[in-house]
């Protein structure tokens, strides 16, 4: 990843002390520590993952922290629902592991106040020839590791859906961060 990867994206976010997030697919709670230091402790912080496992870890991030406005919970995302409309929402490496992903983005789009932020954050193939050099080894460390689908372009199905859309891109086109608002 590139350095600061997750630093970087969350600060994307543009979150004030006291909003209130959701990470989608929060894992083993690795971006948890940024989106905490943002919000402050007068924010709130939501974590959602259908893992019982990543969720343990992540727990102890939570403890560890001693962080009583983050709350975690063990949920399908497209089911999911937050005790209170958000501020913004964040896709952290886990989009394109969800197989009805535009769902789950349709119901993160619901969760936010309009106005409220979006973030996709992930690796994707790198433009022109050498993504064509590295699918075969994309597909192959995928199946081994996330269960990702390297061929989605999750860029395009925010896009249509947000106003001020804007994507930046890292290491040579190999990760990148895309965000939008949520329309009116
Ligand atoms: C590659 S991990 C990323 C974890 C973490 N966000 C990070 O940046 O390290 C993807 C996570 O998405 C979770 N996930 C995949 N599909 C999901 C779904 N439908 N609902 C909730 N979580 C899901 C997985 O359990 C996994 O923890």
């Amino acid at each position: 990843m590139p350095t600061a990867f997750r630093r970087t994206a969350v600060e994307q976010i543009g979150l004030a002390p006291g909003e209130r997030v959701l990470e989608i697919g929060c894992g083993t709670g690795r971006n948890l520590p940024f989106l905490r230091e943002a919000v402050g402790p007068s924010g709130r912080v939501y974590g959602v993952d259908f893992s019982a496992g990543m969720l343990a870890r992540a727990r102890s991030v939570v403890a560890r922290g001693g962080w009583d406005n983050v709350h975690l919970t063990q949920s399908d995302a497209a089911d999911y629902r937050s005790p209170e409309p958000l501020d913004a929402v964040m896709f952290g490496l886990s989009y394109n592991t969800m197989p009805h992903h535009r769902a789950v983005l349709a119901r993160a789009l619901e969760l936010l106040e309009p106005g409220g932020r979006i973030v996709i954050m992930d690796a994707k193939l790198p433009p022109g020839i050498g993504g064509k050099l590295v699918l075969p080894f994309s597909i192959w460390l995928m199946k081994k590791t996330v269960l990702g689908n390297p061929y989605i372009r999750p860029w395009e199905h925010l896009e249509p859906l947000v106003d001020e859309f804007r994507m930046d891109e890292f290491l040579f086109g190999s990760y990148y961060v895309c965000r939008g608002i949520k329309r009116a």
